[in-house]
Order: structure tokens, then C-alpha cells, then sequence
């Protein structure tokens, strides 16, 4: 039998396709590099690398778009006459029941492989991103905290599960014990950019935001070559500026590192999306930005309307802020459809996506009272759709603006308490306060 270099059994007897496995693996983990690419080069060798198949599938899914789950369909079919052992067909069944939108049951099943290869790293990875796709903060801590006995510094590898651990921590509002872990981390890899993210959170729940440009702009040398990852990262120094009242500095990350580069991946629309919609809900000027935004949004709905509630409603604050009602509408009825359905994105349509997306049209038609009955109920239940604390806080943000805007300065003053507490730093939160006066 063999085993890979964390002594997880894989059945491949081929060198080159392990080491192909390898090197895709600390790509995925410290996202730098093609992981695809090398996995497709070692399958196009090896077509019945089973491994290499399931981590392609594995890999897509956690881009968390249509298109990616219709490819990930397709390996695990190019996979399905091969025979794996254990290890291998729990991660296929798990695999399979994350491509059917099954994600609570799809990461419970990378939790029981884990339990019997805790160092299978994949495995924990995409158990860890599906957690941030289903919003469950005590799984990101719990499900890294479950297989760390089985990880010592000279696992290689364990730098990145700590790195997963501080992002858990964090969204447990664990923020000391995550920014110690987050420090591990990068004392194995200065550019991990996973365990970096993690320091910039804790800084940003904290209401540090000096220290945060800080922490990002020095870090940024060790991060940038992170892909999409550096893009978010950028999105949270400018999230800091935004939070100091620099929107000048915000505006100028967008249109350099944030989305100088206009993408079609719905993860760089997301954090370019909900920049924008926060400077809109704020009465900045931003220009045509948004309308490019959803023009992009507008093509690439066609195939991912009803995917991923997380995405739609982005896919919304773009339609609602340049009044294109027939967009939203479209986007509404797919919800609609797809609220009826079994799957984990179903119940986060029925649960949160549904009243979010309607509050945030209600915003976009100035309809303060709609915004606020919406979005005021399902605030504090929104991790149920996905995402981390700092991404959410734009429903936080927009349900204050509407409370202003809308004359209802107790509820505006009630719920910017939050803010002022837990971030006395902000300057964005005294700003609004004032506003309320
Ligand atoms: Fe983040």
C-alpha cells in the first residue's frame, strides 16, 4: 500500500502521479501556483490516477460556482469505473454528496473520514471551505481542532492546518488564540495567505484598523502572488480604509488590485460587489463602477442563478443599485424555484437568501421600510447562507443606512451600538452616529 508524505494510504502505485499530487496539494494549500493544472497534466498520464480525479472535483467545488460543479460532475464521472480503497471512496461519497449541494451532510462525511485519517489533508481543507460555504464558525474551529493531535510541526503541511485553525478561531471571536495560531502558521510560510486573511479578520472584528492597513500593507509582498486570495486580501485593506473614512484609498484599490483586472470568477465579484454596495449604501459617488459590475453579473447569472444564495444576493446589490428591476426580478424568481428543492443552498434561500435579497431591492428602490422589515430579522441568523462576520457586515451596514435614511434614527442608533462597542476605532461608526442626530 501506498502512502502519501502524510501517511495517508492512496491506491495509485505511480511515483510521478503522487508527487503530481503533491505538488497540486501545497498549491491548494498555500494558493499560489495551478493546482488544476498540474492534476489535469498528471490525469492526462495517469487516467486512472482515482486520487487525482477526486481532487480535481473536490478542488472545483470549492470555487462555489455552477459552471465548476458541472466540471467537478464530470471527473467524478471520469472517475467512476475506477475502484479506490477506504479513504478514497469516503472522499468520493463525500465529494459526490457536496456535487448533489448536500454541504452539511457533504462535510459531516469529510468529518468521519477525517476521524480515520485525520492527516488526510484534502479531506480537511475542503471540509474547512465547504464550512465557510455553509457559514459554520464552530466547524472552522472544530473540525481543524479534531485532527490537530494527529499534526506535529514536522508533518509537512501542519503550518497550513494551523493557518486553517486561526481562521476558525477567528469566526469564533477567538481572536488572541487565532492571531497566535495565524503567527505559527506563517512561521512556516511567511506567504501563507490563508493564515495572513486570518490576522487581517481578527483585526478587523477587533476594530484595529491602524493596525490592520499595517498588517496588510507590510504583508502584502509575502501574499500578492496568492491569486484570488490576494484579490480578497486587497478587499480587506480596503475595508479598513473604508472603516477610516479614506474612501479615496478604497476607490483606489478597487480600480487597481480589487478588480483593475475586470474577473468573471463570482468569488472576486462577490468582495468587488459588496466594496461598491457599501460605498453606494453610504451615498458615495463611485462612478459607472457598478454598471460594469453588472454587466459581468448579468452574463454569468444565466448559469448561476439558484446556485449559491451567497452569490445571487450579490448578484443583487449590483442589479439593485443600477435599477436593473428585470434583473433582480429574475433573480427573485430563481430563488424562488430553487427555495423548493433539498439541498443545503435551498435551505439558505428559505432561511436568509429570500428576506436579504428582498431587503437589499428594497434598498435599491429606496423603499427603507422593506429594507429594514427584511433584512432586520435574518441579520443575526445570515452565517446560515455563508460567508465570515466581515463579509456580512454589509447587511449591518445597509440595515443602518435604511434606519437613517428612513427617519428611524432609534433603530439606526439601537443596532450602530453594536458597532461603536465593538470597534471604538472606526471612524465609519462615529460618522453614522453623528448622521443620526
Ligand atoms: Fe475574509
Amino acid at each position: 500500500m501506498r502512502l502519501d508524505r502524510r501517511d495517508t494510504p492512496v491506491s495509485h502505485a505511480s511515483d510521478d502521479a503522487l508527487e503530481a499530487y503533491e505538488t497540486a496539494l501545497h498549491q491548494l494549500q498555500a494558493y499560489r501556483g495551478d493546482p488544476m493544472a498540474t492534476i489535469d497534466a498528471a490525469l492526462a498520464q495517469h487516467p486512472d490516477f482515482l486520487l487525482g480525479h477526486l481532487f480535481k472535483a473536490g478542488a472545483l467545488m470549492t470555487a462555489a460556482e455552477n459552471r465548476f460543479t458541472t466540471m467537478a460532475r464530470q471527473s467524478l464521472a471520469d472517475a467512476a469505473k475506477l475502484k479506490g480503497n477506504d479513504r478514497e471512496e469516503r472522499l468520493r461519497g463525500a465529494i459526490d454528496l457536496l456535487v448533489q449541494g448536500h454541504y452539511h451532510r457533504g462535510g459531516h462525511a469529510l468529518d468521519e473520514l477525517l476521524a480515520d485519517y485525520p492527516r488526510d489533508a484534502f479531506a480537511l481543507q475542503l471540509g474547512h471551505l465547504f464550512d465557510f460555504v455553509r457559514g459554520n464558525a464552530l466547524s472552522l474551529r472544530d473540525r481543524v481542532a479534531r485532527v490537530l493531535p494527529h499534526w506535529t510541526p514536522g508533518v509537512p503541511g501542519y503550518g497550513y492546518v494551523k493557518g486553517m485553525h486561526a481562521f476558525g478561531l477567528e469566526e469564533c471571536n477567538q481572536y488572541e488564540q487565532a492571531e497566535r495560531a495565524a503567527r505559527v502558521a506563517l512561521s512556516f510560510d511567511p506567504r501563507d495567505g490563508w493564515a495572513a486573511h486570518a490576522i487581517a479578520h481578527c483585526m478587523e472584528m477587533q476594530g484595529r484598523i491602524d493596525d490592520g492597513i499595517a498588517w496588510m500593507e507590510t504583508s502584502s509582498r509575502d501574499w500578492a502572488v496568492t491569486g484570488i486570495l490576494a484579490i480578497h486580501n486587497w478587499w480587506h485593506l480596503a475595508l479598513f480604509h473604508l472603516d477610516r473614512g479614506n474612501l479615496e484609498r478604497v476607490l483606489k484599490l478597487y480600480d487597481s488590485v480589487i478588480f483593475g483586472q475586470p474577473s468573471d470568477m463570482l468569488l472576486v465579484l462577490v468582495d468587488a460587489t459588496s466594496m461598491l454596495w457599501r460605498l453606494h449604501v453610504l451615498g458615495h459617488d463611485i462612478g459607472t463602477r457598478m454598471e460594469a459590475l453588472a454587466d459581468i453579473w448579468q452574463a454569468r447569472m444565466k448559469e448561476e442563478r439558484g446556485f449559491w444564495v451567497f452569490n445571487d444576493v450579490h448578484a443583487m446589490m449590483a442589479f439593485a443599485a443600477t435599477g436593473r428591476e428585470d434583473q433582480a426580478q429574475q433573480v427573485m424568481r430563481s430563488l424562488d424555484a430553487a427555495a423548493k428543492g433539498e439541498t443545503t443552498n435551498a435551505e439558505m434561500i428559505r432561511e436568509v437568501g429570500m428576506p436579504v435579497a428582498k431587503g437589499l431591492l428594497a434598498f435599491g428602490r429606496q423603499d427603507w421600510a422593506g429594507a429594514i422589515s427584511n433584512i432586520g430579522p435574518v441579520r443575526e441568523i445570515s452565517n446560515r447562507f455563508g460567508g465570515s462576520h466581515a463579509q456580512r457586515d454589509v447587511l449591518s451596514l445597509t440595515l443602518i443606512k435604511a434606519a437613517i435614511n428612513g427617519g428611524k434614527s432609534n433603530l439606526a442608533r439601537h443596532v450602530l451600538a453594536e458597532r461603536t462597542f465593538n470597534k471604538p476605532e472606526s471612524a465609519l461608526g462615529w460618522t453614522l452616529l453623528a448622521a443620526t442626530a
